[in-house]
C-alpha cells in the first residue's frame, strides 16, 4: 500500500487523517492474506505509544503476527544509501545533506527514540548487512512465532474456500456484473465473452443468481421470453467447485417459479444429450419434439 504524493511537511500530530485512513482500510477492506510493513521514526512520546499499540491491536484483530524491528545504521553508510533510485521513485527523503543535518540535530538534542516493550523487538544493525539477509532474519523470527510456511497460492486457495463456505442464497433479477459472469464462465472451463451479459440482459425476462454468504457468484440461469406465453431457459452455469450440490437444479426451480408468476405458459429448453439427466431428471422438463436450425452453418 502506498500513495504517490509527497507527505505534507511538518508533524500532523496524533490525529493524522492519512494514518487513520490507511489503518482503517487495512482493517475494513484489505484481504487478510496481505502483510504490511510500517516504517516509522518514533520519538519517545505519548503519540508514539498510541501509534505503536494501535498497530499492535490492529494486527491482533486481523489475526496477523505482529513483530517490531528496530533498525540502526552508521550515519555515513546511511547517507551513502539515502539517494538510491528506488527511494527517489517512492518519494522518500533522498537528500544526503538534509539527512546528515537531521541526524546531527537528533544527536545534539539527545532525542530519545520510542522503545518497544522489552522482548518484543528484534534489533538489527544494517550497516554491513544487506537487505536480503535482514529480510531473511526477520522471516526466521516470524517462523519461530508461528508464521506458516505456505505458498501464496495455498493461502489464497484457503481464503477462497472460506469465501465459498456457507449457505447459498438465491435471487431473481439480483445484481450481477459482466465481470462476475466472465469469472463464472471461466470457472467451469467455458470461453467467456466480455460484454456478453451486458448485451443480453436487456432481452431477459429475468435471471437467477446463486451466491455464497460472502457474495461469491456460484450459479446462474437466464430466462428470455417472447413477451407473451413463451419463456426460454438459457445458459445455466454452476461454479466448477460447487457442481453436483443441487445449485443448478435450484436456480432452474426459481426460474420456473418466476416465469410462471410472470404469466408465461411454457418454458422451453434444448440441450445436448449428455445433459438429459440434469434437465429431464433433476429439473423436471418433459421430453418433447423440437426443431433447431444452426443459422451460422446453413447456407
Ligand atoms: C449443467 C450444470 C449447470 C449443472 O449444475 P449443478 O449445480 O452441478 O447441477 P445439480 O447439482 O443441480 O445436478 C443435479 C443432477 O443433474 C445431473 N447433472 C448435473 N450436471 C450434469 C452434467 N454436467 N452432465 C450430466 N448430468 C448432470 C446429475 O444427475 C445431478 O445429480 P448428481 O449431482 O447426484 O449427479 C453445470 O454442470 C454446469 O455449469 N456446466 C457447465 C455449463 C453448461 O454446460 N451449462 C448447460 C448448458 S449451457
Amino acid at each position: 500500500m502506498g500513495w504517490e504524493v509527497p507527505a505534507p511537511d511538518g508533524d500532523l500530530g496524533p490525529r493524522n487523517p492519512i494514518r487513520d485512513a490507511v489503518l482503517g482500510t487495512i482493517e475494513d477492506l484489505a484481504p487478510k492474506l496481505n502483510s504490511y510493513v510500517f516504517t516509522n521514526v518514533l520519538k519517545d512520546d505519548e503519540d508514539s505509544v498510541t501509534q505503536y499499540s494501535r498497530i499492535r491491536s490492529l494486527a491482533q484483530r486481523r489475526g496477523s503476527l505482529f513483530l517490531s524491528v528496530m533498525l540502526s545504521c552508521e550515519v555515513d553508510e546511511q547517507v551513502r544509501r539515502i539517494d538510491a533510485p528506488d527511494r527517489i521513485a517512492r518519494l522518500k527523503g533522498s537528500d544526503p545533506e538534509r539527512y546528515r543535518r537531521e541526524r546531527y540535530r537528533r544527536e545534539r538534542d539527545h532525542t530519545k527514540l520510542f522503545q518497544p516493550p522489552p522482548g518484543e523487538a528484534v534489533r538489527i544493525d544494517t550497516t554491513t548487512i544487506g537487505a536480503r539477509q535482514n529480510a531473511e532474519t526477520i522471516h526466521e523470527v516470524l517462523l519461530g512465532q508461528g508464521l506458516e510456511r505456505r505458498s501464496r497460492a495455498v493461502a489464497a486457495r484457503r481464503l477462497t474456500d472460506e469465501a465459498m463456505a456457507g449457505e447459498v442464497q438465491y435471487a431473481w433479477r439480483g445484481t450481477l456484473t459482466d465481470g462476475e459472469m466472465v469469472d463464472l464462465v471461466e470457472s467451469h472451463g467455458g470461453r467467456p465473452a466480455v460484454g456478453w451479459w451486458d448485451r443480453v440482459r436487456q432481452y431477459s425476462l429475468g435471471w437467477v443468481t446463486a451466491r455464497t454468504e460472502n457474495g461469491v457468484l456460484v450459479g446462474f440461469v437466464n430466462v428470455a421470453w417472447d413477451g407473451g406465453d413463451h419463456a426460454f431457459l438459457l445458459d445455466p452455469k454452476t461454479r466448477s467447485t460447487r457442481q453436483h450440490e443441487g445449485i443448478g437444479t435450484a436456480v432452474v426451480a426459481l426460474a420456473v417459479k418466476h416465469a410462471r408468476a410472470a404469466g408465461c405458459e411454457w418454458l422451453h429448453v434444448d440441450f445436448n444429450p449428455e445433459l438429459a439427466s440434469f434437465y429431464l431428471g433433476a429439473c423436471g422438463f418433459e421430453r418433447t419434439d423440437a426443431g433447431l436450425i444452426h443459422l451460422l452453418s446453413e447456407k
